[in-house]
């Protein structure tokens, strides 16, 4: 299993729908996913269908010590499971404190179904907080969605500071940023351009080939409890996240 965090600390960039998106299109793909609801948010929970009233949840795997294979709940996408968020994750971070090992809980629970799946897909919360340390500490690979706008570049290097501090203090020795995906994506826009250029020039190949045009599909499909592909046929939000399927299974899988 490859894990994945769909990781920026700015919200609304776009790392939710990546996530639902890329686990529906890679379980089409007849890899097995499995997405870890890392936002109190839950976000990625609802837009995946998934709408229990009493469930085991992330909270319960990371602060109670949970066997993950409890918290683990089937979708409305194919070959794409679930550990779901809810608000109790909110007080994670003051709950932990000081508590040794608190920054590889995650990693430990997911060493645990290694076996059992693929992919495992992280969607971080949009902060720099213990989730996102845990996240950090359990990921192979740093897929930062990214919006051409003009703050991007700052939060760029303030993710790429975090992911330094990580790495330089042993919690993940191999964290880097590996691929930019640029989201909502409008080549009318002359500002897109131009940041993307800035972006293709300061990192080169780290940026995706794939870019996520902004679409209306994607942004109704949550409502749905639907990925873009199970519910819209032959969108170009849909048609998007299937190329940045290829993509990154070429890349990494
Ligand atoms: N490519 C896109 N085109 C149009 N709307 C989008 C696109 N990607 C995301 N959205 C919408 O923008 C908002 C923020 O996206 P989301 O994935 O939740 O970001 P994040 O998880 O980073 O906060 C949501 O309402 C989502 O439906
Ligand atoms: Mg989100």
């Amino acid at each position: 299993m490859i894990t994945i965090a769909v990781i920026n600390q700015k919200g609304g960039v776009g790392k939710t729908t990546t996530c639902v998106n890329l686990a529906a299109e890679l379980g089409a793909m007849r890899k097995k996913a499995l997405v870890i609801d890392a936002d109190p948010q839950g976000n990625a929970s609802s837009g995946l269908g998934f709408q229990l009233d009493d469930f085991k949840s992330l909270y319960d795997v990371l602060a109670l010590g949970e066997d993950p294979k409890w918290a683990i709940h089937s979708t409305s996408a194919d070959r794409v499971s679930l550990i779901a968020s809810n608000i109790n994750l909110v007080g994670f971070d003051l709950e932990m404190g000081g508590a040794k090992g608190r920054e590889y809980l995650l990693k430990n629970a997911l060493d645990t179904v290694r076996d059992e799946y693929d992919v495992a897909l992280i969607d971080c919360p949009p902060s720099l907080g213990l989730l996102t340390v845990n996240a950090l500490a359990a990921a192979d690979r740093l897929l930062v969605p990214l919006q051409c706008e003009y703050y991007a570049m700052q939060g760029l290097s303030l993710l790429a500071h975090t992911v330094q501090m990580v790495r330089e203090s042993g919690v993940n020795p191999d964290a880097q940023i590996d691929a930019i995906l640029l989201t909502m994506y409008n080549p009318n826009l002359r500002l897109t351009r131009e940041i993307e250029a800035q972006i293709r020039e300061v990192f080169g190949s780290h940026v995706l080939k794939t870019v996520i045009p902004r679409n209306v599909d994607l942004a109704a499909a949550p409502g749905q409890g639907l990925a873009i592909r199970d519910w819209v046929r032959n969108s170009r939000g849909g048609e998007a996240y299937h190329e940045l399927a290829l993509e990154v299974k070429k890349l990494w899988l």
